[in-house]
């Protein structure tokens, strides 16, 4: 199908010919998007010169001016989508467009919407792929009725986390580019990322096994010898930067930081993506349900949670922060933020299936040393661990938990069972009204959500671990989300009848399920054809539209109605009675059954449809052998 030799002959050969000989399909392969590879020397975190302001630790009393400053900005642009969704929406009984033009002359008010993505693997990117695609107005025919793009534009913020973090990282790094345009060669366009059929312990098409061990050998081997503690971690946020950000050397100088620089993201044109992990105290092993869970952001790392309460300039992470600054003579280190290695730490329970690596023919001696060398040093508990040189070495020591370690030990942002990354969203200050969550987990035996992971923010939620939290809803017991099908169709929690003020947003938890390809492939699965990634991608747009609202023609409506949700209680709005009939149908009413359910297996929701993917595959490799044929020819 997809043959990466030969983009990667056309590509080079674009590189030493003038423009001008090309078709413009070629032409555009030049416009591999990306963002900044500014870390000084490659995965090597190396000093750099100061910025005049010198960057130093700051407490968590509240949001950084970073984000108090770009908040405005995003508001403003999500104006217009938010208004051509609820429009679409028609929600009749009350006109939006003057609603929401009501909110913008009061300068105050908007809906704020936020996308969640959880984690589990590539089965979470690939089924968050497609409900971001159905919130895309990029997408094609996502602004048709019985669809929901210009919801990902209408959004503030986009958290991911672990195989979430993949996705949401891997778009970020690509400007911000649409999935669409990553799997389907949109426009002529076709991105050599995301090839999930060449295994990660494989390494990608186009580069030998060796080569690819080799460079992901040499880059640790390089961070490693300027000083900085590396563990399997590194060697996994390497090789899976080979399939989410550049195939050709995993993009080794791309900075998360660098993202705050983007023009784009500076004038607010993309939601603010979140990444998160969790914090591992020293000689603490079990992740505890009040564990202090981090978020990265362009500007910063760190934590709102009682225990450190304070952030770090991401961009200088590994410089001497010791006590919160860098000392009068100290250096400025920048590097250690490769975006890699964040979505690495983000999904570092993976490196326990990177090291079937072992198994894999042709893997050298030397990286099976190297990794084995790592390993040697940490007992096999702690194998999941990513450090990261501690910026909080010293800082507030009474309420920082790490605070007399120079290594902060970080994992897996889902190990604390929160495998929707609704934590940095629920923080008062960022006012967030909605929450579109989108679960990917595999929790029951068969492997599709069963609501752990809502369980898991309630309970934590409930045990008030965070006084900066807003309340999460009520949730029922797994089993009940089960029984009543929450878990097989999207429903919305903390519903408030319209009557008494609610704290915290609505929550519309849109699982996995089999609308129209049986998605529950394994977690720990590393390897999957073109085909079988589309589908999954395809069953995540039909989970997130309803299958385009052929199984609810309400749905869009239902959207526009939880969107507008807060706001019209804010506004002592009339709630129109096609929300009332949204809410009646959507919002969890407060049943149980906890009784135990038989083996969850679901039948596939929407009658079986001729297949798109297919033909798109079969015309990226036409569109590319016609653009090669072309080019062998001009030269
Ligand atoms: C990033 O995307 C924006 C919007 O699509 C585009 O205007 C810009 O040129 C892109 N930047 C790069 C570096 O490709
Ligand atoms: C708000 O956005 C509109 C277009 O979307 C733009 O014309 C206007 O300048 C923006 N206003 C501010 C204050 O950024
Ligand atoms: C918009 O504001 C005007 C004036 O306050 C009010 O009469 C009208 O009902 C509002 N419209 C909506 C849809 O909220
Ligand atoms: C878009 O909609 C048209 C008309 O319904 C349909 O023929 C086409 O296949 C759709 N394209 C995609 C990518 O869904
Ligand atoms: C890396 O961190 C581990 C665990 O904290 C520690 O045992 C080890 O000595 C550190 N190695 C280096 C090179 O700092
Ligand atoms: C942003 O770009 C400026 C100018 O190139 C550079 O000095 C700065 O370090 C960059 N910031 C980040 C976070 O990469
Ligand atoms: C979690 O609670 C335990 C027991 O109360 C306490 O020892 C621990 O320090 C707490 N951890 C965090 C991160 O707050
Ligand atoms: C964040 O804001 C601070 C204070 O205004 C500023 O010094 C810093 O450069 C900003 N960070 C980034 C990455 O832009
Ligand atoms: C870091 O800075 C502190 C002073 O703030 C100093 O005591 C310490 O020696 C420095 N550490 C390193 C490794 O340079
Ligand atoms: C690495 O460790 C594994 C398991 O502990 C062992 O079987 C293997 O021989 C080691 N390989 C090398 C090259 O040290
Ligand atoms: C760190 O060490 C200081 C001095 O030894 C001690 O007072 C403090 O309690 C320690 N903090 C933690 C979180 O262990
Ligand atoms: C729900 O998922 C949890 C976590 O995987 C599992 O322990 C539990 O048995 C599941 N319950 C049901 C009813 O699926």
């Amino acid at each position: 199908m997809i043959n990466i030799s030969r983009i990667l002959v056309c590509f080079v050969g674009y590189l030493v010919v003038p423009a001008s000989c090309f078709p413009p399909d070629i032409q555009a392969l030049s416009i591999l998007e990306r963002a900044a590879p500014v870390a000084p020397d490659g995965y090597t975190p190396a000093v750099v010169s100061c910025p005049a302001h010198r960057p130093t630790i700051r407490a968590a009393t509240g949001l950084s001016t970073n984000e108090t400053d770009w908040l405005p900005l995003r508001t403003n642009n999500t104006v217009q989508a938010m208004k051509d969704v609820l429009s679409r929406a028609n929600i009749s009984g009350l006109d939006t467009g003057r609603y929401i033009d009501n909110l913008t002359n009061a300068g105050t008010g908007l809906p704020r919407v936020a996308i969640a993505i959880s984690g589990g693997g590539y089965r979470a990117l690939m089924n968050g792929a497609g409900a971001l695609a159905a919130f895309d107005n990029r997408s094609t025919n996502a602004t048709e009725t019985g669809h929901l793009g210009g919801l990902l534009q209408s959004a503030t913020y986009l958290s991911g986390l672990s195989g979430g973090s993949w996705l949401v990282g891997s778009l970020y790094v690509q400007n911000f580019t649409s999935v669409e345009s990553i799997i389907s060669a949109t426009d002529g366009f076709l991105s050599t990322i995301w090839q999930f059929d060449h295994s990660i312990l494989n390494g990608p098409d186009g580069l030998s096994i060796t080569r690819y061990y080799r460079q992901l050998f040499d880059d640790v081997d390089g961070k490693r010898d300027a000083g900085f503690n590396t563990t399997i971690t590194d060697y996994w946020g390497r090789a899976l930067s080979y399939q989410l950000v550049d195939p050709s050397d995993g993009g080794p100088a791309f900075t998360f930081s660098s993202i705050s620089n983007d023009t784009d993201f500076t004038s607010a044109q993309a939601p603010l993506p979140l990444i998160v992990a969790i914090e591992r105290t020293s000689g603490q092993l079990q992740i505890a349900s009040n564990s202090t869970i981090f978020e990265f952001n362009p500007w910063e790392m760190g934590s709102y949670d009682p225990g450190l309460e304070a952030f770090a300039p991401l961009q200088f992470v590994g410089s001497n922060f010791t006590n919160g600054s860098i000392p009068r003579n100290g250096s400025c280190i920048a590097g250690v933020d490769n975006a890699g290695f964040v979505m690495g730490t983000s999904s570092s329970l993976f490196n326990q299936a990177f090291l079937q690596i072992g198994r894999v023919e042709g893997v050298p001696e030397f990286l099976i040393s190297a990794i084995n060398a790592t390993l040697a040093n940490v007992g096999s508990e702690n194998r999941d661990i990513a450090n990261w040189p501690n910026p909080f070495f010293r800082y507030n020591s009474s309420g920082n938990l790490n605070a007399n370690s120079t290594v902060l030990a970080l994992v897996d942002g889902g190990e604390d069972l929160q495998n929707i990354p609704l934590h940095p969203l629920l923080l008062e200050e960022r006012e967030v009204d909605v929450v579109f969550a989108v679960d990917g987990s595999a929790d029951t035996a068969t492997l599709w959500p069963n609501g752990t992971a809502m369980v898991a923010t309630f309970n934590r939620s409930e045990a008030r671990v965070s006084s900066n939290d807003s309340r999460f809803p009520d949730v029922p017991d797994q089993n009940t989300f089960v029984n009543l099908g929450l878990n097989q169709r999207p429903t919305f929690f903390g519903c408030t009848n319209g009557s008494n003020t609610p704290r915290g947003p609505l929550i519309v938890y849109m699982p996995n399920a089999p609308y129209s390809f049986q998605s529950n492939v394994s977690t720990f699965d590393l390897e999957y054809s073109i085909e079988e990634r589309n589908q999954i991608i395809q069953n995540g747009y039909n989970m997130a539209t309803m299958g385009n609202g052929t199984v609810d023609s309400n749905w869009p409506a239902c959207i526009g109605c939880a969107i507008l949700a807060r706001s019209l209680v804010r506004t002592r709005t009339r709630i129109p009675s096609k929300c009332a009939d949204c809410f009646a149908r959507y919002c969890w009413n407060g049943t149980t059954n906890n009784t135990l359910p038989n083996t969850y297996e679901p039948a596939q929701i929407l009658a079986n449809t001729t297949e798109q993917s297919t033909s798109s595959a079969a015309r990226i490799s036409g569109t590319l052998l016609l653009s090669c044929f072309a080019f062998m020819l001009a030269i």
